[in-house]
């Protein structure tokens, strides 16, 4: 069995994080994002490789992945020469698949049971099943309603307020006897969610669902980009570096400098090489990614750095996202929710964000 990761997507809304770093390999704390999907990968007895399908900036992943020696996983990457949409990537993919294949968005971090659902999807012989979460508000997502015998009735990509007539959603997650993509068209942009779903339902294949009531997360926003941080660290989703951590643990690398009188209240992740001076506040919630320089008396609060910035003394950042190799000037103080990209730069006298 083969299992395939969409991870083609541009990651326009985590922009302009996303300039530089694909959504898939977008870092949590210290891990490119689909290392976690991997791992959930990993549980699934007789899958023997899993299938990257990418198109935006596929060299930086690979870069990354290499071909999954090291993860315990073959890896197999598959480029779009254009982006053919959710469906479309799965039928590109076609030749490499073998009978069942799982499906995976690249950008949901959950705790599925993964056998399971394999298990079930076989048992009761289905065409497809699509696991499914309950969410407050499913107006961001792929509203899906089924039947008492968890049979899919009905599949709305993005509803409208008044068309929300349950609570769960598409988590992203499937399980499908291949030959059902044969319905697809080569080469053609085509949607999973608005056509192929829905052309299932209509035809009356067996679809069916499973409801998985474990943690799931879309970090495709900013705010849930946070949150999943927020949600490792207070231990609601069991995930490296945090799942055999205390609750409040400040997790400080071995090789970073921390000096005397650095307050640090976690939880908090301070990486590999990261140097804090003294006077400086590491409060929690703060993600500092490797070698990131934070000077004195800094004040940092549910922040998130990627690797390599500066920040100078005397600046103030409360849920902040930092992009990498960023410098932030002395005595700064960047309005909470603020993000930089890559490089960015921003000194006293400089207004934005500010
Ligand atoms: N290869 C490839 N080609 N991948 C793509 C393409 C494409 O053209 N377009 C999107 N993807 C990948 C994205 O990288 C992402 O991992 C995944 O497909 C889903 O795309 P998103 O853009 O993140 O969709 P969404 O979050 O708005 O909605 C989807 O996910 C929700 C759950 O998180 C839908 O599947 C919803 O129904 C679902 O509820
Ligand atoms: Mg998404």
């Amino acid at each position: 069995m083969k299992a395939i990761l969409l991870a083609g997507g541009a990651g326009t809304r985590l922009r302009p994080l996303t300039f530089n770093t694909p959504k898939p390999v977008v870092p949590v704390f210290n891990r490119p994002l689909l290392l976690y999907q991997l791992d959930l990968l990993r549980q699934v007895p007789l899958l023997d490789e899993v299938i990257l399908s990418l198109n935006y900036q596929p060299s930086r992943i690979k870069e990354l992945l290499g071909d999954g020696h090291d993860l315990g996983l073959k890896l197999r990457y598959v480029v779009e020469p254009t982006p053919l949409g959710t469906a479309g990537a799965l039928k590109y993919a076609q030749r490499y698949l073998d009978e069942t294949t799982i499906v995976f968005n690249g950008d949901v971090l959950s705790q599925v049971d993964l056998p399971s659902i394999v298990q079930f999807h076989h048992e009761r012989a289905a065409r497809a099943t699509i696991v499914l979460t309950p969410v407050e508000d499913p107006s961001a997502y792929g509203l899906v309603e089924t039947d008492a015998n968890a049979n899919v009735q009905r599949f709305l990509e993005k509803p409208t307020g008044d068309q929300i007539t349950c609570n769960t959603i598409n988590a992203g997650i499937y399980v499908i006897e291949t030959d059902a993509l044969d319905r697809i068209p080569d080469e053609t942009n085509w949607s999973t969610e608005r056509r192929f779903f829905p052309e299932l339902i209509e035809h009356n294949e067996r679809f069916l669902a499973f409801v998985s009531s474990g943690y799931w997360i879309d970090i495709g926003t900013p705010n849930k980009y946070r949150q999943v941080h927020h949600d490792i660290m207070d231990g609601l989703f069991l995930a490296p570096p945090f799942d055999n951590q205390p609750a409040g643990t400040a997790l400080i690398a071995k090789s970073a400098k921390i000096d005397k009188g650095v307050k640090v209240e976690g939880p908090c992740f301070i990486d590999e090489g990261v140097v804090v001076n003294a006077g400086s506040r590491i409060g929690p919630y703060t993600v500092l990614g490797r070698e990131c320089t934070v000077k004195d008396n800094v004040q940092l609060d549910g922040s998130i750095v990627w690797p390599h910035c500066q920040i100078d003394p005397g600046a103030n950042l409360v849920d902040v996202i930092l992009g990498h190799d960023c410098q932030i000037g002395k005595d700064l103080v960047l309005r909470p929710g603020t993000i930089l990209g890559d490089k960015s730069v921003v000194t006293e006298n400089d207004s934005s964000g500010a």
